[in-house]
């Protein structure tokens, strides 16, 4: 197999998160990385100028792919045998079809989350995966930058070496303020979304992923209720539930867009676990960086333990602080190479995990206070 820097890479899709979130993953990566040879998109001026982008980024000045040119199409760009992998940041609805058109031509595919719209759909692409393109050695990964965030791993590691005892219950609650002139809200495809959840689908499998790289097992069971309550934010826009782990812990999961302001997205939010020896958060936040003097985003895991010694007496409590640098995006986009080209699976991006990110939110949506076993849907049984 060639290394990475002797391949092409294409971005298919130029939205927000292609710019903002891909690009600069691209320029940390460096020689790491394959060079970025192609661009897509359905108009010529979004692909062009994504292109820009790159060029001010990367130094590189991508071929520009687009609609509207059956000469310089996504067919044109996938028949290009100096391309080897894609990285597909399309609508959550576009992404299966592309996706497959992408292993047909013989590309190693890292796909945006979610996996699909919904499981049926997830199920049956990682079946035809499976199948037909996975025996012919071509990788297929899922970009969830919440499950490769250092930060979470860090958190879930501390949980399986014991700090925090045997997880008894949890919480992982998520407000969000949005308004009508966010540019999150104002892409096209997320106004007016045509799959389930809105933005509960789009945000919440971050949510979710946290939460699965974090619990020691496997979450089961799910009740919950959804609701509407700003009608521009159509579909759904609320879910509070309970869930339970195979471990036989359970917590509560809440997720809103509907908060009525800013100032209620700043409070009660976050990620608490809670073991028989102690406890654990995982917040967001922001320090000092030390080689550039400016600030820098951190996922900050406090641990507190305390072990009750044979007398049943309480000792005292100790706590453990760790800092890990915002950087999931680098990270999973790292470890896609290395899976595609020097044939390392350090099992991110599983396909089936972020399959089981969707089953929890399209539980929560459709539970109507009954329990709905995970495993089952995501079994598709
Ligand atoms: C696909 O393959 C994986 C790994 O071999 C397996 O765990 C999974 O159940 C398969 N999924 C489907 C839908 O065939
Ligand atoms: C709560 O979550 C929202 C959305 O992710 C974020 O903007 C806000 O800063 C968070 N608040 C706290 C206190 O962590």
């Amino acid at each position: 197999m060639p290394a990475a820097s002797s391949t092409g890479v294409a971005i298919l899709g130029a939205g927000l998160f292609a710019k903002e979130a891909h690009l600069p993953g691209l320029e940390t990566l460096k020689g790491l990385a394959p060079t970025l040879k192609a661009v897509y998109s359905r108009s010529l001026k979004s692909s062009s100028e994504l292109a820009d982008e790159a060029k001010k980024r990367l130094g590189v000045a991508p071929d520009v792919y687009h609609d509207g040119d059956s000469s310089a199409n996504l067919d044109v760009l996938l028949a290009r045998s100096d391309i080897n992998s894609v990285i597909v940041v399309l609508p959550i609805t576009q992404q299966p079809s592309i996706i497959l058109k992408a292993l047909a031509a013989g590309k190693h595919v890292l796909s945006e989350k979610p996996v699909a719209p919904d499981v049926a759909s997830g199920i049956k692409l990682i079946a035809e995966y499976n199948a037909t393109y996975k025996t012919k050695g071509l990788v297929w990964r899922v970009a969830e930058n919440f499950e490769a965030e250092p930060g979470y791993i860090a958190a879930g590691r501390a949980i399986r070496d014991g700090k925090i005892g045997k997880v008894t219950f949890f919480s992982s609650r998520v407000v969000n303020y949005i308004d009508q002139d966010s540019k999150w809200y104002k892409t096209p495809w997320r106004t007016v979304p045509d799959y389930q959840g809105g933005f509960l689908l789009d945000g919440g499998v971050h949510s979710t992923a946290a939460l699965r790289v974090m619990l020691p097992s496997a979450m089961t069971h799910l009740s919950g209720f959804a609701s509407l309550n700003k009608d521009w934010l159509a579909p759904h826009d609320t879910i509070n539930t309970i869930i339970k782990a195979a471990d036989g812990s359970h917590g509560i999961f809440e997720l809103s867009f509907a908060a009525p302001s800013a100032s209620r997205s700043s409070v009660g939010n976050g990620t608490i676990i809670t073991g028989t020896d102690g406890w654990l958060s995982v917040s967001q936040t922001k320090v000092k960086d030390s080689v550039t003097g400016g600030d820098k985003s951190v996922f900050r895991v406090i641990i507190k333990s305390a072990k009750t010694d044979a007398h049943g007496k309480l000792g005292p409590e100790k706590e453990e602080i760790i800092d890990e640098a915002v950087r999931g995006v680098e990270v999973e986009l790292a470890s896609f190479f290395a899976a595609a080209f020097e044939g390392k699976d350090d099992g991110l991006g599983d396909p089936l995990g972020a399959l089981r990110d969707v089953a929890i939110i399209e539980a929560a949506l459709n539970s109507e206070g009954q329990p709905i076993n995970l495993e089952k849907l995501v079994s598709g049984s």
